[in-house]
């Protein structure tokens, strides 16, 4: 799997959780690349290494490469998230420098070059913008076949965006990027924000993180702490919503979810709606003839939170 992210708090949380299938032998990861997004690409580089570092992975040249990507969207200006991730992404924790460094080649370029290595196996995993993955289909107009599958955190249909009434934050950042992954020839599995939102974690949850006296189970206590903060206005009472380390239990056990295949657009263009994700809900013969897009529409909320609470109290 190649993990591209904007690391981020909930990225972060990712990341630990990767690690622990990493560490369990369950998984592989072989590349990780970051964009801007929730913090600017560099630092969400140098915030990748730190935590695959604190969760006892080789990070960098000398171990898992991360690769730094782009650093402003394809056709708007650049925003972060620093309110919801702290003007150090983690929360304001401040980790010292990591001790291994981000890698010479760009994101995209890994993307292309890891799936050229290995073609049909590659799995992308999308929790950030989607710049670096729209940069790698213009590099290489023959990567949709290479790749075994695309999963993105991104997106609202039902439920209310987090950006804008409609728009959910990944791909209200560079709507163009994800309009050409959705419009390519791949099989992509979406996990937007109506999958996300009920698999909040309240006290309970995080009592139980914060129990666990480990330097782990302490470094996500602690960037959960934030999290909560910023989240206790929206969901009425303290808790997170940890959204992309759904999708990344997706891509491993793609049976917690549960689904609906839709062809899928981005509004590019509205005043009020630009950077939404439109699904075509009408029934047949449809007449979008985009490949449908897989969407996580629910799913296994206890197995989701249990098992992320298990991995990290795995370390
Ligand atoms: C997404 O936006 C980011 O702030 C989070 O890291 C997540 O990927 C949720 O809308
Ligand atoms: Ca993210």
């Amino acid at each position: 799997m190649l993990y591209d992210c904007d690391t981020g708090i909930d990225d972060a949380m990712t990341l630990l959780y990767l690690a622990s299938l990493v560490r369990a032998g369950e998984a592989e990861l072989v590349g990780v690349g970051t964009v801007h997004g929730n913090i600017d690409p560099l630092t969400g580089a140098l915030n990748t290494l730190r935590v695959l570092e604190a969760a006892g992975l080789k990070a960098g040249e000398q171990g898992v490469p991360v690769a730094i990507g782009a650093a402003r969207p394809m056709a708007q200006d650049v925003h972060y998230a620093l309110d919801w991730h702290g003007t150090d992404g983690l929360g304001d924790t401040h980790l010292p420098d990591p001790a291994g460094r981000p890698v010479a080649e760009p994101a995209a370029a890994q993307i292309v070059r890891l799936a050229r290595e290995a073609p049909g196996e590659l799995t992308l995993l999308a929790t950030g913008p989607l710049t670096n993955l729209g940069a790698a289909l213009l590099l290489d107009d023959e990567l949709p076949s290479l790749i075994r599958e695309v999963v993105v955190m991104g997106g609202a249909f039902e439920h209310p965006g987090n950006i804008t009434t409609h728009a959910e934050a990944n791909i209200w950042h560079d709507p163009e990027a994800a309009d050409l992954v959705f419009a390519a020839d791949w099989p992509v599995v979406l996990v937007p924000l109506d999958a996300t939102h009920p698999t909040a974690v309240h006290d309970d949850w995080l009592d139980r993180l914060a129990a666990h006296d480990t330097p782990v189970a302490r470094f996500a206590a602690n960037i959960l702490e934030f999290y909560a903060d910023a989240y206790t206005p929206t969901l009425r009472r303290r808790g997170a919503v940890i959204h992309d380390a759904l999708a990344a239990m997706l891509v491993v056990e793609p049976e917690l979810g549960e689904y609906a295949h839709r062809p899928v657009r981005v509004e590019l263009r509205g005043e009020l709606t630009r950077g939404t994700t439109v699904w075509d809900a009408r029934s047949l013969p449809a007449e979008d003839t985009r490949r449908p897009v897989k969407i996580a529409v629910g799913g296994d909320v206890p197995g989701f939170q249990e098992r992320l609470l298990a991995s990290l109290l795995s370390f």
